[in-house]
């Protein structure tokens, strides 16, 4: 056994993920298709020793505790099972951008772990079976495994595993991200899941999800962004209204949210092209074609309350990398 590192870029969903059909091995209650964020990136280094007692996890400089600590002893539990080893690890795990805002840092995160982990127990694993085993991790970490654009879909723990249904290359798109908020959110993702059905408007989402899956994987191919965000835009609005309306209710926008939202679509009745998603935070994700992205990064930095932006172009999959965090 040895010390392994990998990189992962976190993903934003263009079709969400929201509610499960299994909590335990993090099936989805429905398809989703995202892009994987070239500009973040979670680094881990992952290292098993047979004289340690317990596990240790450093993640941005503090050791982890509670629920975080729990979930990468888990996961690694799983690695240990797998390859049939006991013995504890020593990891480190490092994100350039602020986790816990709704930047997904989840699926870098477990991405990351998964490999690196795989790794130092001196296994390889191929690419749907490394997404497999993110997807234990954090469910929307298996979409960060391949490259670009990839799509998570499946409905059984052997058959649920995301794949690239284009390269990061394929079409410049840029995700444009109005930083609102810093703070950790109340209720992260991973628990919000479990109250998705007991929101009237869950299966009303579900039953539309199919045909914006459809709309946008087409629009992925022929490059049209107004089909694309058009569909995203309403699939995280949906996502959103299930949130609100679960209970008990998660309401994860803030004033600054609304006023971006309500910017982005007085962008778009100018010419602009520019659409918007959210995840399970404040933050809004903004997508345009580059030829936008400067002006759209320009007009977020105007806004009252925009702390800060962020942006990327699409992703790399998870990376073994040759340099170690310790
Ligand atoms: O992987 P999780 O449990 O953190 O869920 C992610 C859920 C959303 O980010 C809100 C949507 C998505 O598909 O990424």
């Amino acid at each position: 056994m040895s010390k392994a590192t990998a990189v992962a870029n976190p993903n934003i969903a263009f079709v969400k993920y929201w509610g499960k059909s299994d909590e335990t091995l993090n099936l989805p209650a429905n398809p989703s298709l995202s892009m994987n964020l070239a500009a973040l990136t979670t680094i881990t280094t992952v290292e098993f020793r047979p004289g340690l007692r317990v596990d240790a996890v450093t993640i941005d400089g503090r050791p982890a505790v509670g629920e975080s600590f729990d979930r990468v002893v888990a996961h690694l539990d799983r690695v240990r099972s797998l390859v049939g080893i006991t013995a504890r690890a020593c990891v480190v795990s490092r994100n350039d951008f602020p986790a816990g805002t709704g930047l997904a840092s989840s699926s870098s995160a477990f991405a990351a772990l998964s490999l690196a982990a795989i790794r130092a127990a001196g296994l390889d694993l191929d690419e749907p079976a490394l997404s497999r085993l993110a997807r234990l991790g954090s469910g929307s970490a298996c979409r960060s495994v391949p490259a670009g654009f990839t799509l998570w879909e499946g409905d059984s723990d052997g058959t649920s595993f995301a794949r690239q249904v284009a390269g990061r290359g394929h079409w410049d798109l840029i995700d444009v991200i109005a930083i609102v908020a810093y703070q950790h959110k109340r209720v992260g993702s991973n628990n919000g899941h479990s109250l998705a059905p007991t929101s009237p408007l869950h299966e009303a989402r579900l039953a539309a999800v199919p045909g914006w899956l459809k709309t946008v994987l087409r629009g992925i191919q022929d490059r049209n962004l107004d089909a694309v965000g058009s569909c995203m835009e309403a699939d995280a609005l949906a996502m959103h209204g299930v949130m609100m309306t679960s209970v008990p209710s998660l309401l994860y926008w803030t004033p600054e949210t609304v006023s971006v939202l309500q910017a982005v679509r007085s962008w778009r009745e100018e010419g602009m092209g520019v659409y918007l998603t959210l995840d399970a935070g404040p933050n809004v994700h903004c997508l345009c074609e580059s030829a936008d992205a400067l002006e759209t990064e320009k007009r977020l930095r105007n806004l009252a309350g925009v702390q800060d932006v962020l942006v990327s172009g699409a992703g790399d999959g998870v990376r073994p990398v040759a340099y170690h965090l310790f």
